[in-house]
């Protein structure tokens, strides 16, 4: 059918263009041949006049009748020349040929189907007379049609042909162009796709692969409804897409820390978002993770592999501990790690610090955790699952040990733009490495934008934005945005919200009615903790009679603590949250209580319950897990949540209040804001942020990254064997 409306658009114009020639060129043709014939007649009258003048003239002077009756005779024996005669000088017909026609006389006057001529005899300068020559012109019409006829055969031809090769050649477009759309389609992720595409379809490529990625993102939320998302999902996933692929996982940070205590070894959980998302996709899969022993007791609870069985209570997967040096440690961790990287990524206006020798310490130890990796691996195809900004070198170290592993890393912080990140020196060094990805995730597309344009600004690559992806070396790496989440809270016996109010306040030696905003955080300056006191401070100025009848509760977990920065921060925080204290005292409660501790995760439950109000006031953040974890506790569907612009938890939780953590005031007014929300306002808001929180879990997140791993590696598969084959198909024609 398109065919033939391919073929009728292009044959109908065809038809009417040849027949409008025909019109136009028929006539004119016409009118030329009879020219033509015409004046071959007469070219013809004038050869036969030559040829008879002497013979003529010698019996013409003899006066022998006879001959010249035989001579003409035989003359006119010629096709066309229908009679001939002899005029004396006064104009009388003296001889003829036979049949002369009667009407025609030496007057030249001649019927329509006769063409006459006329030329002179004479003798040496004398005129003895005039030959007339009757041409029949009555064939030339008949010539005449048959050249029409054959030129209307011509046209007709010619209309079948050009109609036929037309057809013949659009339909072979039309399959060569359904040939490229679809093997373009099925490259949708390939930067070659384009190169190879035909020229008049490279502007679409882009636009094409831009809605094929579209579709892809639309499709794998609607096969996978976030509902859906719960550890047997997650299980069932990596059985049917990556079935006996072995998984590993690669942080800085161990799930679990074994301490010496004073009464024996005790077990701790690390104040971490990454360990909070990582775990549960963790004991779904069975894997195994590979992370910095820490711990004091951490030697004496590995087996002679450094590897132990995790969680301690209902052991599902293996934890393999890599042991670093306390010199190590300093320059990869708190070195390069968090006085370089951290502050680098993070617009908190904290200078970033970068030494060559911590440099060094973070090659290695990247290099340390690369072959760990390797060591693992039961086969030369691992999922290997990197975490964060601590390897951003391993990707490329383990891509040249195990070249057909996956891996998938996930850069927990933001992303700055591409001058932010060309500061450090060993820019290129750090962005090759992350190349060596094969899938690698931010928590936004706005951080995966800032990646591409800053692997754009500093390397030598091709980057395709629609489809997101960066081809380096030969090799492709996806970058997509995966936003990071917790695992809802599936619990038989949740803790009672009211039991926790009373029992929270007690303990913190409050009223019962006394109204409990919460912060939540690391010690660290990117969370905004001394701005969320001086919104604190800045309320109490505006309505002082809220002091003794509200205050913020701060918990700091105390992190990287043996560095400047962050020892001056607690310093910072410590002497602002006094002097608040001091300004408005008062015999009830001060305004903040801070617990500079470490929480353990049924203590922060307890606290989630019992807050009215919970503050996350990051100045920069990649997600902020603080925010979702208060969120999934409240089942009560009470409690508001005041959250920072610039998390990337804002870009989902819109039912928060919003603020820019920098503008004092507006930190305060949203604080009273909370404090004094109807219960109506703040269930409706609750339950929209607990129906997204829910959906949108921590193993959705896995489970997306994973889905597209095993999308690229089964893609990978075939590229290999394809070029396998080639391989062995060179090497038999050689
Ligand atoms: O936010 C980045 C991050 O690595 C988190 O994933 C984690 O919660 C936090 O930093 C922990 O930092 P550290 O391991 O240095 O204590």
């Amino acid at each position: 059918m398109r065919l033939f409306q391919l073929s009728l658009r292009f044959i109908v114009p065809l038809a009417l263009v040849l027949a409008a020639f025909a019109l136009i060129l028929l006539p004119l043709v016409d009118d030329l041949t009879k020219r033509w014939f015409l004046r071959d007649l007469d070219t013809r009258s004038q050869m036969l006049a030559t040829s008879l003048h002497d013979p003529l003239v010698d019996l013409v002077i003899l006066q022998d009748t006879e001959s010249i009756q035989t001579l003409f005779d035989r003359s006119v024996r010629d096709a066309h020349a229908r009679a001939i005669a002899f005029c004396d000088t006064s104009g009388r017909l003296i001889y003829l040929s036979s049949g002369f026609p009667s009407g025609l006389g030496c007057q030249g006057r001649a019927p329509a189907d006769l063409q006459v001529s006329e030329s002179p005899i004479d003798q040496e300068g004398i005129t003895l007379g005039k030959l007339v020559i009757a041409q029949d012109t009555r064939f030339i019409e008949r010539r005449a049609a048959e050249f029409r006829n054959y030129l209307y055969a011509i046209f007709l031809l010619m209309f079948v042909t050009i109609s036929a090769l037309g057809a013949w050649m659009a339909h072979r477009s039309w399959q060569g162009w359904v040939q490229s759309l679809k093997s373009m389609m099925r490259r949708e992720t390939f930067a070659q796709g384009a190169l190879s595409a035909p020229p008049e379809f490279r502007p679409l490529v882009g636009d094409l692969r831009a809605m094929l990625h579209e579709m892809n993102v639309e499709r794998r939320a609607q096969q996978h409804s976030p509902q859906a998302w719960t550890p047997d999902k997650l299980r069932s996933l990596l059985h049917d897409e990556l079935a006996g692929d072995q998984v590993l996982v690669v942080s800085n940070r161990e799930p679990y820390i074994h301490e010496q205590g004073e009464q024996g070894i005790v077990v701790r959980r690390p104040a971490s978002g990454l360990v909070t998302a990582v775990e549960p996709v963790m004991r779904a899969c069975s894997g195994t993770w590979i992370a910095h022993g820490s711990g004091s007791a951490d030697r004496v609870t590995v087996d002679a592999n450094d590897r132990v069985q995790v969680p301690p209570k209902r052991p599902s997967y293996t934890l393999r501990r890599v042991w670093l040096t306390a010199e190590e440690e300093q320059g990869y961790y708190y070195g390069f790690a968090n006085e370089g990287l951290w502050p680098l990524c993070h617009m908190a206006h904290v200078r970033p610090v970068f030494r060559t020798s911590d440099w060094e310490q973070y090659v290695a130890v990247n290099q340390r955790f690369a072959d760990a990796v390797v060591d693992e691996a039961r086969s030369d195809d691992p999922v290997v699952l990197v975490q964060d900004y601590h390897f951003a070198l391993l990707p490329r170290m383990v891509r040249e040990k195990l070249p057909k592993a996956t891996i998938i890393m996930f850069w927990h912080i933001p992303w700055p733009n591409p001058e932010s990140f060309g500061i450090c020196p060993w820019r290129e060094e750090l962005l090759e490495g992350l190349l060596g990805n094969t899938l690698l995730g931010f928590h936004t597309p706005f951080h995966c934008k800032n990646f591409l344009e800053t692997v754009d600004r500093y390397l030598e690559t091709r980057i395709e934005y629609e489809a997101s992806t960066v081809s380096y070396g030969g090799e492709l790496t996806q970058v997509e945005p995966y936003p990071i989440s917790i695992a809802w809270p599936e619990t038989d016996a949740p803790l009672d919200v009211v039991r926790c109010r009373r029992e929270v306040r007690e303990e913190l030696g409050l009223p019962p009615l006394h109204q409990l905003a919460l912060g939540v955080d690391r010690l660290d300056y990117t969370k905004g903790i001394i701005e969320r006191f001086q919104a604190v401070e800045r309320l109490l100025e505006q309505h002082p009679e809220l002091a003794g009848r509200f205050s913020l509760l701060q918990i700091a977990a105390p992190s990287r603590s043996s560095l400047d920065e962050y020892q001056s921060l607690e310093a910072r925080v410590r002497k602002l949250a006094l002097a608040i204290n001091q300004r408005f005292a008062n015999p009830v409660a001060p305004p903040i209580l801070l617990r500079v501790e470490h929480f353990d995760e049924e203590q922060l439950a307890r606290c989630y319950r019992a807050a009215d109000v919970c503050m996350v006031t990051s100045l920069h953040d990649g997600m902020n897990l603080v925010a979702k974890e208060f969120i999934a506790a409240r089942d009560d569907e009470l409690g508001v949540l005041i959250l920072s612009q610039f998390t990337g938890a804002a870009r989902e939780l819109h039912e928060a209040l919003i603020i820019n953590p920098y503008h004092i005031e507006q930190g305060a007014q949203a604080l009273q804001r909370a404090l004094g929300m109807p219960e109506a306002e703040q269930r409706e808001r609750m339950r929209s942020m607990r129906s997204l929180v829910r959906d949108f879990n921590v193993y959705r997140w896995a489970g997306l990254m994973l889905l597209d791993a095993a999308r690229l590696r089964r893609r990978q598969r075939v590229t290999e064997k394809i070029h396998s084959h080639s391989r062995q198909g060179l090497r038999r024609a050689s």
